[in-house]
């Protein structure tokens, strides 16, 4: 069985998640970035990204390999905005709507307070299905290290493998 644990990052969490989740189940890591970066710094950051997560703004990306017959299980990794998960992976889903729809899904959400829960069911309803194999929601894993992060990613991977 092959994973793919597909992630968008803009400050470095998610891709930390995702990275040790990739380590732990042995997967292909696949970032995505849109075409046209969002701003990163200070208000901008929030403004903009936020405007385009609650418009449902699906933004054009970058070329990324994803070969979905390659992979039997997909772990959907992303930054909460705005109370649902930012909108590459919106972009991401809709390119690949048919070729996730028979897979194992796994979702993780970095937030740095709350909404991730609601934002894990945004993305569950989006992709069509009524439940996600596994989910974990950490906060900021890069920006507040927290000891237990591990065994939480340990813990995801291990519920996720028993379901591929
Ligand atoms: C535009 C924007 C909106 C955000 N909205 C939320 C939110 O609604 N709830 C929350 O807990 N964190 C929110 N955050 C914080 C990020 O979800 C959190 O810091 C996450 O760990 C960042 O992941 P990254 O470093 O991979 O980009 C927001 C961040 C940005 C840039």
């Amino acid at each position: 069985m092959r994973t793919a644990v597909v992630y968008y990052s803009m400050g470095g969490n998610t891709r930390l998640a995702a990275e040790k989740a990739a380590a732990h189940l042995g997967a292909e890591l696949i970032p995505i970035a849109p075409v046209d970066a969002y701003p990163d710094k200070g208000f901008r950051k929030f403004f903009w990204g936020g405007k385009s997560a609650v418009m449902g703004d699906k933004p054009e990306l970058q070329h990324y390999d994803f070969n979905s017959g390659d992979y039997d299980c997909v772990v959907l990794c992303f930054p909460v905005w705005a109370g649902t998960f930012a909108p590459p992976l919106r972009t991401f889903v809709e390119e690949n709507r048919s070729a996730l729809e028979n897979k194992v899904t796994g979702i993780i959400a970095c937030c740095s307070g709350g909404g991730a829960d609601k934002a894990i069911g945004k993305l569950i309803k989006f992709l069509g299905t009524d439940e996600a194999a596994a989910e974990l929601v950490l906060i900021d894993p890069k920006d507040k290290p927290d000891a237990a992060n591990d065994k939480r990613i340990e813990d995801f991977c291990l519920k996720l493998s028993y379901e591929r």
